[in-house]
């Protein structure tokens, strides 16, 4: 029988919840993560543990049917791929941040300002949206360091506890989306596989439902 193929986060702030909405779900899955590749003992699915940022890719090239990912990621690298149900859990914000003593008015004092951030296509589109223009950073990890060491004037990360943003001394300015994990669908998935996918998504309504 044919296998649905999902991605789930190799390690990071999805793994475990993504791990545990599937058992949550009756499927059990073999191996623990330190395989790249599992398969379910009672359900046709195989998981692929896969870094965050690949994911989309991995999607649209159909390589993977579904995945569990953050919706800031898809926002940033998938936004051309659809996702199908809101997972409730890894709930976090993507804001702009700024050094805790620079006052702040609106939007627009970003203008000419230098932003460090792993989301640079969020940031620009969003800002764009707004007729504001400034100058990018891209770093993949740290991001709220930048400041402090003279590299930006602000940076645009995600924010959970907030507790990143204290430490560095940085407030939140503005929240540009909230995000959590999502249920994401390759624009390839064969519809033996969306069968698949539909029992997945049923399993899950009623988890979801139980949870509340
Ligand atoms: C993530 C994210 C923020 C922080 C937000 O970083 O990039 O920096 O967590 O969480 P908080 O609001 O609860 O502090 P992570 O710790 O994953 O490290 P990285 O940025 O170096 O990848
Ligand atoms: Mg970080």
């Amino acid at each position: 029988m044919e296998k649905i193929r999902i991605a789930v986060q190799k390690s990071g702030r999805l793994n475990q919840d993504s791990l545990k909405i599937l058992k949550d779900c009756g499927i059990s899955i073999e191996n623990g993560k330190d395989q790249l590749k599992a398969s379910a003992r009672n359900f046709p699915l195989e998981v692929f543990y896969l870094r965050n940022g690949d994911i989309p890719q991995y999607l649209r090239d159909g390589v993977v049917d579904i995945a569990i990912i953050g919706e800031n990621v898809l926002v940033e690298k998938g936004a051309d791929i659809d996702f199908t149900d809101r997972l409730g859990f890894s709930k976090c914000k993507v804001s702009l941040a700024v050094p805790k003593g620079v006052a702040y008015n609106s939007v627009t004092d970003f203008e000419g300002k230098r932003i460090a951030t792993s989301y640079p296509n969020t940031v620009k589109n969003y800002l764009a949206e707004k007729g504001v223009s400034a100058e990018l950073h891209i770093i993949n990890g740290s991001v709220e360091i930048a400041p402090n060491i003279g590299l930006a004037d602000a940076i645009c990360d995600i924010v959970s506890s907030g507790s990143t943003l204290f430490k560095n001394n940085l407030k939140e300015v503005e929240i540009m989306f909230t995000s959590e994990a999502v249920l994401a669908v390759s624009p390839k998935i064969s519809d033996a596989r969306r069968a698949i996918l539909e029992k997945i998504r049923f399993r899950i309504q009623s988890v979801l439902q139980a949870r509340e």
